[in-house]
């Protein structure tokens, strides 16, 4: 395998943990508001991240590729209010989309086909992680700013259920 694609593979590991750490710290936040469905959301949403850092941890495995585990960093956003917090969350996708992008790109430029067709997967996964991230986001504007609405907000994001990943490597 190609050393800079492996490369970024093995730093994607570790961000896509930091995603997790940074979403838990979203659910921490959100749990001693009362919040317990944004709690339960980005637990999930935690969940996930963390699938996604074993998605890339073992296709490096299966291409004899060596992992090599970083620190992780100290989840860094600002406390503000609610959608201060969904904002962040939109922000961090976008973020992650740009790195997923980089890896493409080295991929596709060593014409290593096999990783440009695993990251597929994850081309269209973040495109449903801004989506989503975009859509609480407008029902945030819709219905957070009073109490009533807020709490069938809260309801509905209780209901959200961990799926795991449709990729298998
Ligand atoms: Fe691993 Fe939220 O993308």
């Amino acid at each position: 395998m190609d050393k800079k694609v492996a490369d970024l593979i093995n730093q994607q590991v570790n961000k896509e943990f930091y995603s997790a750490y940074l979403y838990l710290d979203f659910a921490n936040y959100f749990a001693a508001k009362g919040l317990d469905g944004f709690a339960n959301w980005y637990r999930i949403q935690a969940q996930e991240e963390r699938d996604h850092a074993m998605l890339f941890f073992d296709y490096l495995h299966h291409n004899s590729a060596p992992v090599t585990l970083d620190t992780i960093d100290k989840p860094e956003w600002e406390r503000g209010d609610i959608m201060d917090v969904l904002k962040a969350g939109l922000a961090h996708e976008e973020y992650v989309t740009s790195l997923i992008n980089d890896i493409y790109d080295a991929a596709q430029q060593v014409k290593d086909f096999r990783t440009v067709q695993f990251l597929d997967w994850f081309v269209k996964e973040q495109g449903e992680e801004e989506a989503n991230a975009n859509d609480l986001i407008t029902k945030m504007e819709m219905f957070g700013t009073d109490a009533r609405g807020l709490y069938l907000l809260n309801s509905e994001l209780k209901a959200r259920v961990y799926v795991a990943p449709s990729l298998t490597i």
